[in-house]
């Protein structure tokens, strides 16, 4: 089978290569010509574990290929994703300008039946949108001929990207014709060998997963973070609640912890997108409305701390050295959008904190976002070095056991703020450090 992937990002790419693994011939497609290039020059422009040595393999290989031209592909593949960026609009809802960009493309060169797979977060009703499109664009042609969209939204996490995409939990493919059926099942029976987890559903259904997906694990954490907040009040300790709770199998262990808010690229902007679509229809979204307020609050919670520290003057940061471990919005991963770290950074250095940081793999994606307005650090010890307080942002397994002769040394001040409740605070208390974290 041969397919084409369009928008070589994040998704696209792991959707690609975890495919041209499984023995598919892929076409990776991007705009974005020095992406390309790089990639045929085998250089891999984000870190995602696993991801690296795959590509390199099946480019070996000759399954996978890069390319800047959908038009000189469309004609030689059974299956067409797109995969590329819906960022939020101004109001919130998703910018489908790529998405149709994109099936624009599609229909002014496709000369036989394919299926057109939107891979993307996508509000429902996309797919109708997409396909109405290939068909103007055909009918502009003169050309009449059959082909299908359907929607097969991704589940996998940065960070675990490959392995989720190899082994998922479920494939969810909204279609409407027998034929597109067919051909996705085939796609996909290689990753169904253990157990079969392909689901299908009509398409609006299959659109609307996605987003009730990704919409209810951002209300788990906003509703753990307010417990949180509120177990600091009233003197109870989040960990134990979370276990207390998680282990209901009602309510299930994942995705319970307290911490100073998600990001991401996901999160944020689809439950953005869900209150905007059901704004549009006239139904107010209220829990998701507090969800986010709950998250933009927590954002800068590790920030208020700090502050109270000084009591609550925030004019006593001004030269003050804070150090911050962690950049990305998650472990495992370079990508900063909507992390918390970059709330925290603008924060600080508004207040006139002197911002020392760093993180295992997002340095570079920091600099490129703003520039030398921080330190950058080679280690955590030399983040740590001179600080008058350490904030923990991102849950990075090697900052989990700090040396702690090596921080009493390096630090200048004693306060340390663990945003993401990894750090043993009894420990480091008997040594001396003032230790906060969220929701104890
Ligand atoms: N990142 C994730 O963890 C994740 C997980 C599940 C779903 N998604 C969804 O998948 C989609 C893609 O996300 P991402 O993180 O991979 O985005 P990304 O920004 O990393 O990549 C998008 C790519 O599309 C390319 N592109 C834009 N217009 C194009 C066009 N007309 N033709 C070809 N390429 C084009 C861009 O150059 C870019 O390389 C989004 O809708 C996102 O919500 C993302």
């Amino acid at each position: 089978m041969k397919i084409a992937v369009v928008g070589t990002g994040y998704v696209g790419l792991v959707t690609g290569t975890c495919f041209s693994e499984m023995g598919v011939h892929v076409t990776c497609v991007d705009v974005d010509e020095r992406k390309i290039e790089a990639l045929n020059h085998g250089i891999i422009p984000i870190y995602e574990p696993g991801l690296e040595t795959l590509v390199h393999k099946n480019m070996k290989s000759r399954r996978l290929h890069f390319t800047t031209r959908l038009e000189e592909v469309i004609n030689d593949v059974d299956i067409v994703f797109s995969a590329v960026g819906t960022p939020p609009d101004e109001d919130g809802s998703a910018d489908l300008k790529y998405v149709l960009d994109v099936a624009h493309t599609i229909g002014k060169h496709l000369n036989h039946y394919v299926v057109v797979v939107t891979k993307s977060t996508v509000p429902v009703g996309t797919a109708s949108k997409v396909k109405a499109v290939i068909q103007e664009e055909l009918d502009l042609r003169g050309v009449n001929l059959d082909f299908d969209v359907a929607s097969n939204p991704e589940f996998l996490k940065e960070g675990n990207a490959v392995k989720d995409f190899m082994s998922p939990d479920r494939v969810v493919v909204g279609v409407e014709s027998e034929r597109a059926r067919k051909l996705m099942a085939r796609l996909y029976k290689p990753f169904m060998i253990v157990s079969d987890r392909l689901i299908f559903t009509d398409i609006p259904s299959a659109e609307m997963i996605k987003y009730a997906a990704n919409s209810m694990l951002a209300t788990r954490i906003s509703f753990m973070n307010d417990i949180a907040n509120l177990c600091e009040l009233v003197g109870a300790d989040v960990n134990m609640v979370r276990k207390g709770i998680g282990s209901d199998t009602r309510i299930g262990k994942k995705f319970l912890y307290a911490g100073c808010g998600y990001g991401g690229s996901c999160f944020p902007k689809d439950v953005k997108a869900l209150i905007k679509t059901a704004a549009d229809l006239g139904y107010p979204m209220r829990v998701l409305k507090a969800v986010e307020e709950v998250n933009a609050d927590q954002k800068i919670v590790l920030y208020r701390k700090v502050v109270d520290y000084y009591g609550g003057d925030e004019a006593q940061l001004r030269d003050k050295v804070i150090a911050l471990w962690g950049l990305s919005f998650k472990p495992e991963t370079d990508d900063m959008r909507e992390a918390p770290s970059l709330v925290l950074i603008d924060l600080l250095l508004k207040a006139g904190a002197l911002v020392k940081v760093y993180d295992p793999v997002a340095m570079d994606e920091c600099r490129r976002r703003i520039g030398d307005c921080v330190t950058y650090c080679p280690d955590m010890y030399q983040a740590a070095e001179g600080c008058d307080a350490l904030m923990l942002v991102t849950e990075w397994k090697e900052f989990r056991m700090p040396n702690i002769d090596t921080l009493q040394h390096k630090m200048r001040g004693r306060l340390i703020l663990d945003g993401r409740n990894i750090l043993d605070g009894e420990e480091l208390k008997l040594a001396g450090f003032e230790y906060h974290c969220i929701g104890k």
